[in-house]
């Protein structure tokens, strides 16, 4: 059975050509940006030679070049102009190309032997929708998927509501996330914090 097609109207204000230079452009987003990188590495080098990867949602294209090596790597993104971004800074033959969403990627099961979903979960509000993109991403990888969300911390959100200010995202607990996770039949090898932000990535694999 489809995914239900969610429509929540999760689109970039900036336009995409300005995405990595407007959110990467603080030396703390640099280092995050670096922090990121690496986590992708870390997966990237427990993948076969000749791995192929897919990267949901690739944005403008930010992770690509750390996927250089593989033989395959599908590119998806709900917006085309992201895509349209990503492909032009990509040109390289082993990148695929797509408009998808992460609750319905058009790939066979076990597709590719890594995955990684960076900074899209965070945005996600719905607890059914949740569930259909980490299934989703289960389904589609026989090997490894990274993904990031925002960890919920209690008290910082109390004390943002009290302060008058926004919170950010749509934070969750991180007991409830590996649940989900083992539960679509991936198991946590690593949890990794960010530091000073409540961004946190699940590096996972798909049990056999
Ligand atoms: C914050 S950007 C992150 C891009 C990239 N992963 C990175 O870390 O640089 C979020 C992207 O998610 C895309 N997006 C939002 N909802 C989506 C969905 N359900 N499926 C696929 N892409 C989605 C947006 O179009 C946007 O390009």
């Amino acid at each position: 059975m489809k995914n239900k097609v969610y429509d929540s109207g999760r689109v970039e204000k900036k336009p995409a050509s300005e995405y990595i230079s407007s959110r990467f452009g603080s030396e703390r987003m640099q280092q995050i940006d670096i922090i990121e990188r690496n986590a992708v590495q870390k997966m990237v080098g427990m993948l076969p030679q000749d791995f192929a990867v897919v990267d949901i949602p690739c944005g403008s294209g930010r992770l690509l070049p750390e996927f250089a090596k593989a033989k395959s790597v599908y590119a998806f993104d709900i917006n085309a102009s992201m895509l349209a971004e990503a492909q032009k800074n990509n040109p390289g033959e082993q990148y695929k190309f797509q408009v998808a969403s992460a609750a319905e990627i058009p790939l066979p099961d076990g597709a590719v032997d890594g995955l990684v979903c960076m900074r899209l979960l965070h945005h996600v509000a719905d607890k059914k929708e949740l569930e259909d993109i980490i299934s989703e991403l289960s389904r589609v990888t026989k090997g490894y998927a990274l993904i990031t969300f925002y960890r919920k911390n209690i008290l910082k959100i109390l004390w943002r509501k009290i302060t008058g200010k926004r919170v950010r995202g749509n934070p969750k607990k991180i007991d409830d996330m590996e649940l989900l996770c083992q539960k679509a039949g991936l198991s946590l090898i690593e949890s990794i914090k960010v530091p000073k932000t409540q961004q946190t990535m699940f590096l996972l694999k798909k049990n056999s």
